[in-house]
């Protein structure tokens, strides 16, 4: 299996993100609209499953190991992600827009990952710095991503949900 590569669960992340960043490439450099629509359509499946994974597994085990501020704005920067995600879904690769959806959630995410790998005070930096196992972390991760993977193509993944906005709308 692929993943078994990666020494722990920070450098899965890593390269979820480089995956995500040349099927960014791939839908700019597309010619017509109908592979367009297949290229977002794995970009939103590919940041499903990687956000499942922050959120149900790496962000709660490095909770009180990162800066407050920068744990809750990854919530939050999921959150906008996930709105345009289910967004560009539903849009069948229809619509006026749909091509600007996808451009800014390109966007939304260099900053995201961006914050997550800055070197010394990024998030993966602080995690680094103390003494969460993320080696053992890896173990968990994997297997949570080859069940989301296999629900992804028996049928799809449901809508992201929202964590924080939705939190502190009730
Ligand atoms: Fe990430
Ligand atoms: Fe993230």
């Amino acid at each position: 299996m692929a993943t078994r590569e990666f020494t722990d669960a920070i450098m899965l992340l890593k390269n979820d993100h480089r995956e995500v960043e040349d099927l960014f490439t791939k839908f700019e450099k597309a010619g017509d609209s109908g592979r367009k629509w297949q290229i977002a359509q794995q970009i939103c499946n590919e940041l499903k499953i990687h956000s499942l994974l922050e959120e149900e597994i790496f962000y709660p085990a490095t909770k009180d190991v990162v800066e407050e501020d920068l744990y809750k704005e990854a919530h939050v920067e999921h959150d906008g992600a996930s709105v345009l995600i289910n967004d560009i879904m539903e849009s069948g690769g229809e619509g006026e827009f749909f091509e600007a959806k996808v451009k800014v959630l390109q966007e939304q995410i260099e900053h995201h990952v961006k914050e997550e790998e800055q070197p010394k005070e990024g998030y993966f930096a602080q995690v680094r710095d103390s003494d969460v196992d993320v080696v053992s972390m890896l173990d968990q991760m994997i297997a949570r991503k080859e069940e989301l993977k296999a629900q992804a193509e028996a049928g799809g993944l449901p809508p992201a949900e929202l964590t924080a906005v939705d939190a502190d709308a009730s």
